[in-house]
């Protein structure tokens, strides 16, 4: 563990590279497409995300608004709020940020969402058309961890890859992503019998565990992508992914750093989705 071997996978300028895409197309529509988001409470980590997922969207030239709820609200105010922005035409794509307060369940939220609105992928009419092929709004990480496969130029076909974890935000997802792109995916998780050697198997690894890391570096098959989902803030305050960096990155062939990987592509391809949204809603 002497010196990084890997290829960095640079996800925050391939985020920079979508986002400008994203606004050369809005600046030619004609129109604006329009982003509300809703945040519920004070959570100081989804304030941080709403922020920069609203000032990206305006970068763009996307019509952003926020909503801020409190802590207290109910579940039917909730979804008043969700059957209100169904109807307005001007709202393109709609995101209630995760989690909810207890006395609301995000089940019940998700799924008052219009799915034609919905730009988390997250609502069961999306995620049903991505697991079986048709699907127009992807999860915003899933699509960016195959994108920066994708600019990374990994061949995926015939691939053997391992997705740690099974969310239903990223790890299933994801999974269903990779298969759909002919890679011979597995999918591990907390319960997996030998995770390590589970792990070095793959030629390509995706972590979404959300434990600081937790993949350590002879994990890693020599050469293998990796790419790291976590965000996981350490006691000293830091920034780690679910993947232990030095080490990984002495044996990998391409790595995702963080931060600086999948992260910033997460609100670039939600940006991506709402212009799509508003495509297909208004032609
Ligand atoms: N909370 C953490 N990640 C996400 C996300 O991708 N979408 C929403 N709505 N909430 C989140």
């Amino acid at each position: 563990m002497t010196e990084t071997a890997a290829r960095i996978i640079d996800g925050k300028a391939i985020a920079a590279a979508l986002r400008a895409r994203v606004a050369a197309r809005t600046a030619a529509l004609g129109f604006r497409p329009g982003l509300a988001v809703v945040l519920v409470g004070d959570d100081p980590a989804s304030a941080v995300y709403v922020r920069s997922k609203d000032r990206a969207a305006k970068e763009a030239g996307i019509a952003a608004e926020t909503i801020r709820l409190p802590a207290t609200v109910t579940e039917a105010e909730l979804l008043a709020v969700v059957a209100r922005l169904n109807a307005d035409a001007a709202v393109d794509g709609i995101l209630v940020q995760l989690p909810l307060p207890p006395q609301i369940r995000a089940r019940a939220v998700i799924e008052a969402i219009d799915p034609a609105k919905d730009v988390d992928g997250f609502h069961p009419v999306n995620v049903g058309r991505l697991h079986d092929g048709t699907a127009t709004l992807v999860p915003c990480t899933p699509l960016g961890v195959m994108k920066l496969l994708a600019e990374a130029g990994v061949v995926l076909r015939g691939a053997r890859a391992l997705v740690l974890g099974r969310s239903a935000i990223v790890g299933k997802p994801v999974a269903a992503l990779l298969t759909a792109a002919d890679a011979t995916v597995t999918v591990a998780h907390s319960r997996t019998r030998d995770l390590p050697a589970e792990c070095r198997r793959a030629e390509v690894l995706v972590a979404a565990v959300g434990r600081a890391e937790m993949v350590r570096g002879d994990w890693i098959a020599s050469g293998a992508v990796v790419i790291d989902v976590g965000i996981n803030r350490l006691p000293d305050g830091r920034l780690a992914g679910d993947v232990a960096y030095a080490e990984a990155a002495a044996v990998a062939g391409a790595i995702t750093p963080v931060p600086g990987g999948v992260g910033p592509m997460t609100i670039a391809c939600l940006l991506e989705n709402t212009l799509g949204a508003a495509v297909a809603r208004r032609g």
